[in-house]
């Protein structure tokens, strides 16, 4: 790791963090379509259709009535009072719009959400693997990430949290639990028996579960248990959503906090030193959003459920690699560890191959702090079903090669 460059004779303090990996591989892939290579790639995490027209409609209207300076920290009211109906709708959480803030992504919700209960030497459960912005933020703020891998259930099965090493994770020092659900990268959406219990942890040792449920449109089949279902959400949640995903506004930098009212007070103080507001004429577009129509949101995810099918088919058919049919989110995790036993290369070795190879960006596990995605790949399905079956139909020809090749040697 690199360290703080000397300046004036100074020395920075800033934190030694790891990056987002898509973007690196994004730069790569970059590199690989100049030499002339159609390149194919599973890495970004952003639905690959424009923001809906009546989002963008309202954005200049916004624009066109001079709607550009500051606004409310916390969000312009009608945006507050649209998350609040939006909750309470769908998950009957009962929040006021008081108790919702309006964040630059959902990535500055989870930043403020830290900051509100972290002290250097805190600790915070992270399940893994893991959105890499929950351990670095921690670390960033001098706590440290605690990481207990999810349960690898078998093919045909994927992944489960592990209760049992959760609680048996926690100290006097811990102050939070990371529940990502729907879950990036693996694509699993966790039962509600183990949201449940994990708010059962939680009441137990007396615990503040992050709860990020950015990907709960994103669901294909089963029942999505949001943790403000629990009536006691507002001694235990902090919640973080975004319109990121579920509008495809990835650029528009919009997400939100839930926390009870008297923590949103005082972390809009916090916030209005960090970034004043949210994006104006944006947060009218986002009330748009969410008054809807929501016709658009549910064809895209049902396109995305078709993709879903089309990935888990094409890489059921790859020598090496156990897949799963993921319930949420647009991602799947397949352990790929046999494959890359046989042919003796690491998850990264492999995925380079693939990339300089045959133009398929698939992003290694092991970008996915900490240690337990050593030995799987984690694919985004954002593209057509088309590009998935020639990009998966690519790694299933270097496998089948590579595992001929080996078996001679
Ligand atoms: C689980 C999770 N949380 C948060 C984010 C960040 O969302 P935003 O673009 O709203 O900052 C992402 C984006 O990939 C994500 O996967």
């Amino acid at each position: 790791m690199s360290t703080n460059p000397v300046l004036n004779g100074l020395r920075p303090v800033i934190p030694e963090l790891l990056g987002e990996a898509a973007f690196v591989y994004i730069a790569k892939a970059r590199e690989v379509a100049k030499k002339g290579i159609d390149v194919i790639s599973f890495g970004v995490g952003q639905p690959d259709i424009p923001t809906f027209d009546h989002i963008i409609e309202e954005a200049k209207k916004a624009l066109d009535e001079r709607f550009t300076g500051y606004t409310e920290t916390p969000g312009i009211p009608e945006l507050r009072e649209a998350i609040a109906d939006y909750l309470n709708e769908r998950y009957g959480a009962n929040v006021s719009p008081g108790e919702v803030i309006v964040t630059t992504g959902a990535k500055t919700a989870i930043f403020l959400a830290l900051m509100a209960y972290l002290n250097p030497g805190d600790e915070i459960i992270v399940p893994e693997p893991s959105y890499p912005a929950y351990p670095e933020v921690a670390r960033a703020l001098g706590a440290r990430p605690v990481f207990v891998p999810l349960k690898w259930l078998g093919e045909g099965r994927g992944f489960e949290l592990d209760m049992e090493a959760i609680e048996a994770a926690v100290t006097p020092k811990t102050k939070m639990i990371v529940l990502n659900n729907p879950h990036n990268p693996s694509g699993t959406m966790f039962t509600p028996k183990q949201v449940d219990e994990l708010m059962d942890i939680a009441r137990r040792h007396r615990l503040i579960i992050l709860a990020d449920e950015i990907y709960d449109n994103f669901i294909y089949e089963g029942d999505f248990k949001s943790v403000l279902t629990h009536g006691d959400w507002r001694n235990h949640v902090l919640y973080v959503n975004g319109f990121s995903k579920t509008f495809s506004m990835t650029g528009w930098r919009l997400g939100y906090l839930v926390t009870r009212r008297e923590i949103a007070e005082k972390l809009t103080r916090l916030a209005v030193n960090i970034y004043s507001c949210a994006v104006s004429f944006a947060q009218k577009a986002a009330v748009a959003a969410l008054r809807g129509p929501w016709e658009p949101v549910k064809r895209m995810v049902e396109e995305f459920k078709r993709r879903r099918d089309a990935i888990v088919e094409e890489l059921s058919k790859v020598p090496g690699f156990e897949a799963y049919t993921p319930k949420g989110a647009f991602y799947i995790f397949p352990r790929v560890k046999n494959l890359l036993d046989q042919i003796r290369m690491t998850t990264e070795d492999f995925v380079e191959y693939l990339l300089y190879k045959r133009g398929v960006v698939a992003l290694p596990g092991t970008v996915f702090p900490d240690k337990a995605g050593e030995g799987y790949l984690r694919f985004s399905y954002a593209i057509s079903i088309e590009k998935i079956r020639e990009g998966i139909k690519r790694i299933r020809e270097e496998a089948e090669k590579l595992l001929e090749e080996h078996a001679k040697s």
